[in-house]
């Protein structure tokens, strides 16, 4: 499955799904970066991994629909089936969402409905929770909506700050994002009722079929 990845800064999902990407088994694969932010250090990951990346300004455009359709179309050159938004700090029109329905994933770093928005780790902090964690899900119009496809739980420690918390759920982001990227890629993702449906891998082997002693 050929995957554009969407970024506005560090880009170090990016780098997870780069590394994923690099292996031979691994059923996506990358074959455009695009940033709306020219200084996102995202872009020198993707340059240094040998994958096409590429700056489209938000900044150079006067509305929102005539930027999304030079993202839209910049994708579609670069023959992307597929878009992982990783970081990627712009809210998109409806039309763009649309466009790419159930073509869309992104990241975000806490457990879905809970701590939609900005400043996740500040207010799970505020909020007391024990357990947060990081969420993988299908694009919708609505921000940090959208059917779920996969989550890690990530425990909150007695003495976290902001940023420790966001370091532990960061390390759980990059093996997520690989996971769930993995499963829609083998085709096992499916939406029904705007929730999320997994196919047993062709190789799981029912328990009921494991004798022991064979
Ligand atoms: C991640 O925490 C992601 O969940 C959120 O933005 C952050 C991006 O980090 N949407 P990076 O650019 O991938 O390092």
């Amino acid at each position: 499955m050929k995957v554009g990845v969407l970024i506005s800064g560090r880009g170090s999902n990016l780098a997870s799904l780069i590394d994923a990407c690099a292996h031979p088994d691994f059923p996506a694969e990358i074959v455009t970066v695009i940033s709306n932010n020219p200084g996102a250090k995202g872009l020198e990951i993707a340059e240094a991994a040998g994958i096409p990346a590429r700056v489209i300004n938000h900044r150079d455009f006067a509305v929102r629909d005539t930027f999304d359709a030079c993202l839209s179309e910049a994708l579609e050159d670069a023959g992307a089936e597929f878009i992982c938004s990783a970081g990627f700090m712009r809210i998109l029109t409806d039309g763009f969402v649309e466009k790419w329905r159930n073509r869309q994933v992104n990241i975000h770093p806490s457990l879905l409905p809970a701590f939609k928005g900005l400043h996740v780790h500040a207010r799970a902090l505020e909020a007391g929770v024990r357990i947060t964690g990081a969420t993988v899900h299908f694009v919708r119009p609505e921000m940090d909506e959208g059917p779920i496809v996969a989550q890690a739980a990530v425990p909150v420690m007695l003495n976290d700050t902001e940023e420790t918390l966001a370091a532990r759920v960061l390390e759980a982001e990059h093996k997520l994002y690989p996971l769930a990227l993995r499963l829609i890629a083998e085709g096992r993702v499916r939406i029904v009722d705007e929730k999320v449906i997994i196919s047993p891998a062709p190789t799981d082997v029912p328990p009921s079929l494991i004798v022991p002693g064979m």
